[in-house]
This record gives C-alpha cells, structure tokens and sequence, in this order.
C-alpha cells in the first residue's frame, strides 16, 4: 500500500483498526453472512407425519444433515402451524413484548434452517438485541472463564480459576498446551475453581476421547468441545456424523455431564464446503443438529472463526442473529466473543454490546483472566488487563453482564488458598511437590512468567499417569480433606451429587455458591418489556457499582486550608477607591478560608503572590477583597472592579479561575476569563495581574500562559464540583465585602 499523501489519512493508516482486513462479499467463495442468493426459500411439505420435502429439496435428494434435522430436529407437531406464518410476523414476535418467550421457542421448533434464517433477516441488530433480552434461557446473566497458561503450571492455574470464580465466572474451561497435560489442567481447575467460589462450573477443552474421560473420572463438570457444520462435506472431513456427535452428547449426559456444543458462522466456508450458502443459513442447520442431539445448548457466534464474518459487510449483525437463533430455539447461547475479533478496541467493545446489553446466558464464550500470552486457546478477545474497563461498564449502563469488582487482598487470599489446596492434594497423591515459593508466586503473578520453573517431563508424566490409572475425583476429595481443606472437599463433593442428580443438564443451567441449580426452568427469563425481567437492582446493583476505585465524595475534597498553613484575616469593610493605581482582587469567600488550593493543586498563598507581583510589575497597586455575598466568578470580576480607583478589578474564585474586568462592563461582558483553571500555573496568575494592570493603563495586555491538558476536565470534574459546593457554603447573601490580609499571627 503506497503510503497516504495527506496528513491526516496516514494518521489513521497508523491505528489499530486499519490493521483489520476487510472484503467485499462472494457467495461463490462462501464470503457471505445473510442472505445469499443460494440459500433455498423456505418450504416443508409433510405427508403422514412425515418430511418428504424441505427448504425446496425432496426427501430422496436430502444430505446427512438434512435427514437429521428432519428426523430428529423439527417439532413435526408445530411445523405447518409455524411455516404457515409470514417470516416477517414472526420476526416482529421476537421484538413484541406481549408475546412470550415460551411461544417463539414453541413456535421456532417447528421451523426449517431457510425460514430461521430468513426470520432473522428481518431484524436489525437493535431489533436482535430487544429479541435476544428476551429469548435468553435463563433469567440471570452468566460468563465463561477461559484459565490456561504458557508454563502449564498447576499452581498457577488453581490460582487463576479461584480469581475467576471469585470474579463471578459461572463457568471456567482450561485446555492444554501439550495434550498429556489435560488430567493434570482439569484436576488444578477443578480444585481451583471451587476455592473461589463454590459451584462454578469446569471444563477441560481437549480431543474428544479424552475429554470423555476427563469427564467420566469427575474431573470435568461440563463439555462443549462437541462441534456441528452445516453441511454434509464438512462432516464427512471431520469423519463424522450428526448421529455421531449426538451418541457422544448422550455419553456424557449419561455421567451428568452439562453438554454444548459449538458452531457458529463461517466455519464451513473455511473448510471449503460452504456449497454457496450463507453463514446464517449454514448456521441455523447446526442449530437444528444440536437441538436434534438432544443438547440443552450450544456456543456460537462464529467462535475461532469471527475474523471472517468481521471482513465482511454485517458480519456483526450475522453473529448476533445467530446467537437469536439458538435462544429462539430454546438452546443455552455462550454467545462467542472469546476469540479475536479486531485490533480495534472500539471495533471490540462496540461488537461486545450487542451480547453485554441484552445479556445472554454467558456473555463471552471464555474470557481470559490471564494475560494475552497465557491464553492457550490461541489469545483472547478480552484477557485480565480489560477486567477493569468490563467493570466500569457494567457499571456505566446499569448493566450485569457476569462480573463482579473485587479488592486485590480478597484476590490474593483465594489464590493463596487455592494453591495451598492442590498442594495438598498434590502431596496426597503422589503427584510431583508443590513448593511453597510457587505458592507465593501464584498468590501475586502476573504471568506465568514470574512462576518458578517446574520438571514439566515429570508433570507431563504424572498427568498422563492420572488419566491412565485409577485415581479420580473420589481421590481428590479425600486428599483434601486428609490435608485440612475438608470445606473445601464438600464443595467437590457437592459437584458430584449434581452430577448424580443431572439438574444441570437442564437447559441454561449453572450453580449458585448454594449448588442450586439456576436455569431456563428454575430460573426462567420472564422479559416482557419494562417493569420485568432480569434487572441488577438491589444488593446486585450495589455491588456492580461498588468500584473499588470509587471514592467517597469526602475523600475528593482534599485542598483545606488545613495542610497549606496559609489563612487570610478579614479586615474592614471594602470602599471604593479614586485612586488610579488600585487593582483590586476579589476573593471567593472561601479562599484562604474553607479552602486552600486551587483545583489545580495551587496553594492560595502562591497563586496571590504571583498576582500581585504581577500588578505590582507594572507599577500599580494590588488590593485584595474578600466577596462573601457570592461565589459567581463573573460576580467577583464585577465587585473588584467597582472598588477599584483603576476601573479594574479581578474576580477569583478558590477552585483558581480568574477573570478581569472593567467597571461599567456588564457582569458578564469580561475583558479577559480565565475558565481553565487546572491549565493555569503560577507564571499565568503573573501574567493575570500584569494584564488586569495594562488594562488599567491602556496598554494592550499580552497572551496569558496556559498549560494544555485535554484530560484535565475527565479527571477533575467532580473535585471541582465538590470544591464549588464548598465555596457556595460559605457565601453570606448580605455581608459585604471586606479587606483581607494574610494571617502572620
Ligand atoms: N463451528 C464449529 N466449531 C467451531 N469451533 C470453533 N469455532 C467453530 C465454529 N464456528 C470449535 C473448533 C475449535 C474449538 C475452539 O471449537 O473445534 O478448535
Ligand atoms: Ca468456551
């Protein structure tokens, strides 16, 4: 690209988002996300119960996934009552609060892959995200956790999953770097995670036949490594089928095993069988599957591949149709956002809203509590340095979005803990000693940077030892409560009951520190318009807004008298003066009294002195005045210039702004107004006086300096509030004004 010729085109050329990629759409290439014109029209003709023809194929022309969707996916109960529906009455149910969730998800069941997708045409993303506050499962938002790091240290990931379940991650899910590790990560996890906060919810994100395993041992409490494609060539290079996928699903569900699987937009046109079709089309085929197979929800949201759907025209509305979908259709929706999405952080944060606002049952697929480079599963599109910035927020919109603020102690106390838990279990179980310098290090790292090197081929070795042999979640409960950490090991233990008792495999499903089960059905989203649904009010609101950052008002005020030293002393009344060479000062009545500093930091002291010499440079004579009967700068500068034998007066509140006037100016007609006060230094109150001098001898007056601070406003704003209150406070509607004098007693 040859380099912009203008200034300002080569300034942009230089931010992150013109490192994005962008591409016009193909539909040959699969480069399309809604509406492609080879996506069939809507159609499903049933004879005796039975499909004989869908979205314009006959049934001897159908693929293995249209067989499965026919078979096993359409509500055949619902399906003429449903197709039968214009696509653009039933888009207007999504949005129309007098029509319950309940019914669209009744109604939905019935539809086939072109007429979901074709509903969904007919939303904007505004319309989608109203639909999407509705149609989410459960009542209560949640988020996913994403816990890994480079080292694949065990400690380390304990601690991570702690802080993550303290944060409020309802789920966390850890991977591997190297594949024999994946017994070892699931164990630390597990462990971990219920020393932060019991209930959460674990994953190992591994090769599917160990995954199973993992789950089996109890290691694992959920899985959603089970991926569909909506087309049959994408299958048959997986080397599977719906079936299959479906037979795995019920292999976990048979263990209480919470199942999702994954999909998502683009996928097929990466693998190169995308058949012309469009992304959301394709998608609603997967979403069809896992509902099919029997799974109570699914992550999607283009996932690892949202880079596509971001090059191209509406990819983001794409993927937020998609996440419609599956809630329309009664799934659980981790609605992406974990992998990669932009450089741009305003192109991330603007693509994030349109899941944070409405909530979803896990806002973000998995979002890292690690720094980038820990993140295993490729880097995330939020990692441990945007908690902040989700918090805030969180908290600028009235907005839960699955987190909560923590303090640092709290933090580093559950980590502490956690690692000294799988110390012990460690220790119980033969596996390779933990020290307690690793403890430490996990209490405070950053990154698995600051983590002592462990021996990882014994790692290694242990881990792939735990997989292969007997020892399973029985194990580890028992090592912790021999090593002292028996609350602890109720907690694991209580995770084992709700695998017996299979509530979570309930659609939408998570637990509570209580392990109640919280779900579509025992938590049911019951949006219908203001006045209902899930709202954080309350205790959930106070903790929301409890910022550890926030402050006090009281604590913001701190510019009193009481730490300069410096007082002045009212004198006698003020009278106005003949004398051509007075210049006066009028002080705001808090100034030097009540008050001490300018919102600059600027003690009163320096800020009269440098005035006055300033008027005294010039060859005239300063006096200053303390107005008690108003606070209003413009007011000041008119008082001042009435008392003065010049003509020429300076009004000066405490916060520091300063203004110069003429008698017989209107208040607010100034010759010079000084609003910036954290832009002036002591030089500019120098200058002030000089100028308020010349003024009053008909020089002209020279430009004042100012410091340039664009973001002085953002971080002084309620200070400056606060001290203005303080000097309103102060103001004495009749009194005088009175001389003052600096307190030398
Ligand atoms: N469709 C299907 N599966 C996906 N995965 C990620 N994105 C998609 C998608 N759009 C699966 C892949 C990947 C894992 C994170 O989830 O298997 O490795
Ligand atoms: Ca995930």
């Amino acid at each position: 690209m040859t380099e912009p010729a203008s200034g300002r085109f080569r300034s942009r050329a230089a931010r992150p988002i013109a490192r994005d990629r962008f591409v016009h759409p193909d539909a040959s290439l699969g480069l399309c996300v809604m509406g492609s014109p080879n996506d069939p029209t809507p159609s499903l003709t049933l004879v005796g119960g039975r499909v004989v023809e869908m979205d314009g194929r006959e049934a001897e022309d159908f693929d293995v996934v249209d067989r499965f969707i026919a078979t096993e996916a359409l509500d055949l109960e619902v399906a003429a009552e449903a197709m039968a529906i214009p696509s653009l009455d039933l888009a207007r149910m999504l949005v129309d609060i007098h029509v319950g969730r309940e019914e669209i998800v009744r109604l939905f069941g019935g539809l086939t892959p072109a007429k979901l997708a074709d509903v969904a045409g007919h939303l904007d993303v505004l319309e989608m995200m109203m639909a999407l506050r509705k149609m989410r499962g459960r009542r209560t938002p949640g988020n996913q956790a994403h816990v890994t790091n480079w080292k694949e240290n065990p400690v380390l990931l304990a601690a991570d999953a702690a802080e993550a379940a303290l944060r409020g991650f309802d789920e966390a899910e850890t991977t591997v770097r190297v594949a024999p590790m994946a017994a070892m990560n699931a164990m630390a996890l597990l462990v971990g995670s219920q020393a932060g906060r019991p209930g959460v919810l674990t994953q190992c994100a591994v090769e599917e036949g160990v995954n199973l395993r993992l789950g089996l041992k109890g290691l694992t409490s959920y899985a959603e490594t089970l991926s569909v494609y909506g087309t049959a060539g994408a299958f048959r290079d997986g080397d599977d089928t719906p079936w299959s996928k479906g037979f795995l699903a019920s292999a976990y569900a048979s263990r209480g095993i919470k199942i999702r699987f994954t999909s998502g937009g683009g996928s097929e046109a990466l693998m190169g069988h995308d058949e012309g079709k469009s992304m959301l089309y394709l998608e609603a085929r997967c979403l069809l599957m896992v509902k099919g197979a029997g799974s109570q929800g699914v992550q999607n949201g283009s996932i690892s591949c949202i880079a596509l759907p971001m090059a191209l025209p509406g990819g983001v509305r794409g993927v937020l149709a998609e996440n419609l979908l599956a809630c329309a259709l009664g799934l659980e929706c981790a609605s992406g956002n974990d992998a990669m999405a932009s450089h741009s952080e305003m192109r991330k944060a603007a693509k994030l809203m349109l899941q944070f606002l409405p909530g979803t049952d896990f806002v973000t697929s998995g979002q890292s509590v690690m720094p980038r480079r820990d993140n295993m599963f490729g880097g995330g599109n939020f990692d441990a340095d945007d908690l902040d910035d989700w918090l805030v927020l969180q908290r600028d919109m009235q907005v839960d979005a699955g987190l909560v603020p923590v303090r640092e102690v709290e933090v580093i106390e559950v980590r502490n803990r956690a690692a000294r838990a799988l110390q012990a279990v460690f220790a119980h179980l033969g596996l390779p000693l933990i020290t307690d310098a690793e403890i430490e290090a996990a209490a405070l790292a950053h990154s698995s940077d600051d983590m002592p090197d462990r021996d990882l081929v014994a790692d290694l070795a242990a881990s792939t030892a735990l997989l292969n042999g007997p020892h399973g979640v029985a194990d580890v409960i028992l090592a912790l409560d021999a090593g002292g950490f028996s609350g602890l090991a109720e907690h694991l233990l209580r995770l084992q009951r709700a695998r017996v008792e299979g509530d979570t495999l309930q659609p939408s499903a998570v637990l509570d520190e209580e392990f109640r089960v919280l779900s579509a059905f025992t938590d049911p989203n019951d949006y219908r318009g203001p006045g209902t649904g899930y709202r954080p009010e309350g205790a959930t609101w106070d903790r929301i807004a409890d910022l550890p950052q926030a402050k006090q008002p009281s604590e913001m005020l701190s510019r009193s008298t009481d730490d300069t030293g410096f007082r002045l002393l009212d004198g006698r009344p003020a009278l106005s003066s003949s004398d051509p060479s007075d210049v006066v000062v009028a002080l705001g009545p808090a100034f030097g009294a009540r008050l001490g500093r300018t919102i600059g930091e600027l003690s009163h002291q320096d800020v009269l002195a440098a005035l006055t010499r300033g008027i005294r440079e010039e060859g005239l004579t300063p006096r200053l005045v303390r107005v008690r009967a108003t606070a209003d700068c413009g007011a000041l500068g008119h008082e001042a210039s009435r008392l003065a034998g010049s003509a020429i007066g300076i009004g000066l509140q405490s916060k520091g702004t300063a203004v110069i006037h003429r008698h017989g100016l209107a208040p607010l007609d100034n010759l010079e107004l000084f609003s910036q006060a954290p832009a002036l230094t002591v030089d500019s109150y120098a200058a002030i006086g000089r100028n308020a001098a010349r003024h009053a001898k008909g020089e002209p007056p020279s430009p004042v300096p100012v410091r340039v601070d664009n973001m002085a406003r953002l971080r002084l704003i309620v200070p400056t509030l606060l001290m203005h209150k303080a000097e309103l406070a102060a103001v004495l509607p009749d009194a005088p004004p009175m001389e003052v004098a600096p307190d030398h007693g």
